[in-house]
């Protein structure tokens, strides 16, 4: 009995810590940063052409997910553009045939980066757009969909939602059994 309510007085203690946490960096402004960036080319050989939006983490990770995705497109023939969402981030997306947004979820919601760009876009002309949730928690990311409708209301078309998290990636609400499964072109789609 004695140990249930240690237990509970620890976990009241630990969302406090990390409510305060997320509720400084919120404050702060650190979250809710944007970052300028160049649109970086890869593959400039390739037929058809795709842009990577994406926000960066405190880590690498959101960084180096998005990279590999851009690297995974290049690889099946794509011209990929990779660049951070900002203010500079290009909102005129006819020549691209495929937009892929990542962002980090922080407080359970889309990336406020990523928010700010799609809110800039005011007609995705049917764009197919795949959404890339990066994410601490092992569940399926309801900021895909949140995300998701955004797009849907701007004439945009989902293609796909991927939640990836630390060592683990999710398609189809199912972990991939194969890098095949997990493409994002390939097999089937998500929360459409
Ligand atoms: C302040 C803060 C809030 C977070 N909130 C969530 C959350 O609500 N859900 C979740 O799955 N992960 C959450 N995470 C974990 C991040 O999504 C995870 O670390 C992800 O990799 C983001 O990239 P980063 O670590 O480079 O910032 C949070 C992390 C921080 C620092």
């Amino acid at each position: 009995m004695e140990t249930n309510h240690f237990g509970a007085v620890l976990i009241l203690i630990a969302a406090f810590v990390v409510f305060a946490v997320f509720g400084g960096l919120l404050l702060s402004g650190i979250i809710s940063r944007e970052i300028v960036s160049e649109i970086e080319v890869i593959n400039a050989v390739g037929s058809k052409s795709a842009l990577v939006v994406y926000q960066p983490g405190f880590s690498s990770f959101p960084r180096d997910a998005s990279y590999a995705f851009a690297e995974g497109l290049a690889l099946s023939g794509w011209r990929v553009g990779i660049t951070t969402a900002s203010s500079e981030t290009p909102s005129e997306l006819s020549n691209y045939s495929l937009l892929t947004l990542a962002y980090p979820v922080y407080g359970g919601t889309v990336g406020t980066a990523i928010v700010k760009y799609v809110n800039r876009i005011n007609n995705f002309h049917g764009i197919k757009t795949v959404i890339i949730a990066l994410q601490g928690g092992d569940k399926p990311s309801v900021t895909i969909d949140t995300l998701r409708q955004q797009v849907q209301a701007a004439n945009g078309t989902f293609l796909k939602g991927v939640d990836t998290f630390y060592g683990r990636q999710r398609c189809n609400g199912k972990r991939p059994t194969s890098r095949e499964e997990h493409h994002p072109l390939k097999g089937g789609k998500r929360n459409q």
